[in-house]
């Protein structure tokens, strides 16, 4: 399946992942358009790829040049663009009105055989699936971040997701030099049912003064050997993603264990979400 090939993916929502996402297919040689409804987002994930793609170049001289990069890569705020493309892959804002409403519009640009990936932390594809009028082509692809340094993907079978959309999506990931293993669909699905209440348990241990930030972070790398803390981790997702994500959580399984922090909700309140914004848990 790994020799099929794509003419151009396209990749709606250039925020945190979907720079990633689309750095990491432009890496391995794919045409990428990437679709943002802000022209700044467009603007911030081309000057971080360019940052990144230098700085990984640095790290492995067998990884393309930037220019290179860049040059697979088309930037656009118009979501016709994707008429183009022969896989598509959804990371915006996690929300699901707004999803509901993005998966109606893709299906009006691209025909009824291409694979719809949804790069959600928390909605079941099915649901996201239940959106469009071609629930078997909806799959879920959930990347880490950053995508083009991650060696996984997780991919999920929603109900009516087909083995051809599914195998698709596999194909695509081994092109990018990355795993893929394939779960069955629940909120959260495997990584963040749990990723998330640990990070929102470590955020409690700050709120209530048991330990601080640093303390809370040394002690998860150094006694389990984990290359970030939980709440560094929280930073680097983006901490109203880490909400959006529980309130999702909290919804989907009616269970007040995914109930988010105060302190999280504060920080998401003053605009203190984490690495992007230069301040989080920690300060960058
Ligand atoms: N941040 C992570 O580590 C991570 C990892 C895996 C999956 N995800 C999931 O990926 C999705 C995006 O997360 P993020 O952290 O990149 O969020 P983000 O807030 O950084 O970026 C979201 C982007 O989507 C754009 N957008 C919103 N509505 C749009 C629309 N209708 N059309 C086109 N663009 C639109 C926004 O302008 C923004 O640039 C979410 O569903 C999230 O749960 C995030």
């Amino acid at each position: 399946m790994s020799d099929r090939t794509f003419r151009r993916l396209g990749v709606v929502g250039g925020g945190v992942i979907g720079a990633g996402v689309a750095h990491l297919f432009a890496q391995s040689g794919h045409a990428v358009t990437l679709v943002d409804a802000a022209q700044g987002a467009l603007d911030t994930a081309r000057a971080n790829i360019a940052g990144n793609a230098r700085m990984y170049r640095m790290l492995d001289k067998a990884l393309p040049d930037r220019e290179v990069v860049l040059g697979n890569l088309t930037f656009t705020t118009d979501l016709m663009a994707l008429a183009e493309a022969d896989f598509v892959i959804e990371n915006i804002t996690e929300n699901v009105a707004a999803k509901a409403e993005v998966h109606a519009e893709i299906d009006a640009m691209v025909g009824a055989e291409v694979p719809v990936a949804a790069n959600t932390s928390a909605i079941p594809i099915t649901r996201i699936a239940g959106f469009g009028a071609y629930p078997e082509r909806v799959i879920g692809m959930h990347f880490m971040n950053p995508p083009p340094v991650m060696p996984m993907v997780e991919i999920i079978r929603g109900t009516h997701s087909s083995d051809t959309a599914l195998g698709a999506g596999a194909a695509l990931v081994a092109q990018a030099g990355k795993q893929s293993i394939l779960v069955n669909d629940s909120p959260g699905f495997v990584t963040n049912r749990v990723m998330m209440l640990m990070v929102n348990e470590a955020m409690f241990l700050v709120h209530e003064g048991v330990a601080g930030v640093q303390e809370v972070d040394r002690l998860f790398k150094t006694c389990f050997g984990h290359k970030m803390g939980p709440l560094e981790t929280a930073d680097l997702i983006g901490l109203d993603t880490v909400k959006l994500s529980l309130d999702i959580l909290y919804d989907e399984f009616n269970d007040p264990k995914y109930r988010p922090c105060p302190l999280l909700k504060r920080l998401v309140y003053a605009g203190q979400t984490g690495r992007k914004a230069g301040r989080g848990f920690h300060h960058y």
